[in-house]
């Protein structure tokens, strides 16, 4: 008996730090990020950071979570008594509400598109053979109107604040447990149509066969950049929640499957999106950023039996799949308003969600109609992406790792990687040396990389 209930925890305690990394992070964002850095060579960088340095990361988070049983920024505190590194924590909690700004924006696109779906106004006159051109035109009209991603973002802003105001944020996990396998088997579904496409081949090449020469120091951040927010890294959540951790819980196992989860799913959207891509003639420069998913799966449904009722279908889960991770997210915000400044929860849940709403319509509006809304030439959505991943993100995993491999004492990083001493030591001295040398140097390494590369 005793056996089952561990079990049970353990699979609900994986499935819960599973659904708060597998989002939009893996779905929309990587096929993106593969398009625009070069295909298979990001792939290739993507992984090793995902393995080399995103595992010791985790490792470095969860133990400073579990470690120090507090939220993003007591649990430093709690391990060295007045630390000035809970600025790291501080950096993480920031960089988490800049994404959201955005993040929120894209989840508003995937509700639009579920009731697109619903209407079938998405597929309005749209046949096998002139869909390439009515699904980028879609995306791009809808983009353009000046109301509509504004509404969207802000009812899915209005639907996080009544869930964590409802306290529902337990029944959305256990809705999301439910569906995300269905997520997967759709997702393999559209990866076999894909793969069927004529031209499909093409695709995967340009997937699957490096090409060395376009690594540069944009490609590798890049990389980095997006193997730390698949697996929400540098954000504080994985601090946050391991802090719920029971003691023996495997820290390294947990990291390993939760890794190779999230990098399962971002491959199956790569054997998707880009067969469906080289076969339909998309991938212009106009489809290479942030709508090329939305501009090519409906392509793909559109080659399915029930179009309308699996798009919607599709749309719904991914829904359902952002919504976990937005609300956990703000329940980290909550938690933290609430503790330090005692705040009631209505009122933390308003202070930190509401002002969101100025800042996705910011971004929204910076992709559509007012494309001069620009800093340092770049779209203010693209930049706050940019800023986030490729900057704070990587700059608050250093931290972590730095903190609790050189700062804390060696003896709590030591305990929770062997549970106090109840595991075999081994692995955790690799562990540990990974958590200390490789991940901080990989890290400065790629930030460094144009700096570095001159050196030589
Ligand atoms: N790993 C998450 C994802 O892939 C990233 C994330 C988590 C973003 C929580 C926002 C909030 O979607």
């Amino acid at each position: 008996m005793s056996e089952n209930t561990e079990f049970g925890s353990k699979l609900g305690l994986i499935a819960a730090t599973v659904g708060s990394a597998i989002g939009l992070g893996n779905i929309w964002r990587f096929p993106a990020e593969v398009q625009s850095n070069g295909g298979a060579a990001f792939l290739l960088v993507y992984i090793i950071c995902l393995f080399v340095l995103g595992i010791p990361v985790m490792l470095a988070e969860f133990s400073i979570g579990r470690g120090g049983r507090g939220d993003a920024i007591s649990s430093f505190t709690n391990i060295v008594p007045g630390t000035r590194w809970r600025a790291v924590g501080a950096l993480a909690i920031l960089a988490t509400y800049l994404i959201m700004a955005f993040y929120m924006v894209v989840t508003g696109w995937t509700l639009e598109y579920l009731w697109f779906s619903i209407t079938g106004e998405l597929y309005q006159g749209a046949t096998v053979s002139n869909a390439s051109d009515i699904f980028g035109a879609r995306m791009n009209d809808y983009l353009h109107t000046d109301a509509a991603p504004i509404i969207a973002s802000c009812l899915v802003i209005f639907i996080n604040i009544g869930v964590l105001l409802g306290g529902v944020q337990k029944g959305i996990e256990k809705l999301s447990n439910l569906l995300m396998p269905i997520l997967f088997i759709i997702l393999v579904g559209l990866c076999c149509v894909s793969l069927s496409l004529p031209g499909a081949s093409e695709g995967i090449k340009f997937f699957l066969k490096p090409d060395f020469s376009v690594i540069n120091g944009e490609v590798l951040v890049s990389g980095l950049g997006q193997a730390f927010f698949s697996l929400s890294l540098g954000m504080g959540i994985l601090i946050t929640y391991s802090a719920y951790y029971p003691a023996h819980t495997r820290l390294t196992q947990t990291s390993v499957i939760v890794s190779l989860v999230s990098l399962f799913v971002s491959v199956l959207m790569g054997f998707i999106i880009f067969p469906a891509v080289t076969s339909f003639g998309l991938g212009g420069e106009s489809l290479a950023g942030e709508t090329l998913v939305f501009a090519t799966l409906p392509e793909v449904f559109l080659r399915m039996p029930a179009t309308r009722i699996i798009s919607a279908l599709f749309f719904l889960l991914l829904f359902v799949a952002a919504l976990t991770s937005t609300v956990s997210t703000g329940e980290v915000a909550v938690a933290y308003l609430r503790d330090h400044f005692k705040m009631k929860r209505t009122r933390a849940v308003i202070i930190s969600l509401l002002p969101l709403t100025l800042c996705s319509a910011v971004c929204a509006l910076s992709l559509g109609s007012m494309p001069q809304l620009q800093i340092m030439g770049k779209s203010i959505f693209s930049f706050l992406d940019n800023i986030t991943t490729q900057f704070m993100l990587p700059i608050a995993a250093l931290g972590g790792s730095l903190f609790i491999g050189w700062r804390a004492p060696r003896s709590i990083l030591m305990g929770q990687l062997t549970n106090g001493g109840t595991m075999k030591s081994g692995f955790a001295h690799i562990a540990l040396w990974l958590i200390r040398i490789v991940a901080p140097a990989g890290i400065i390494t790629v930030l460094l990389w144009p700096v570095i590369k001159d050196l030589f």
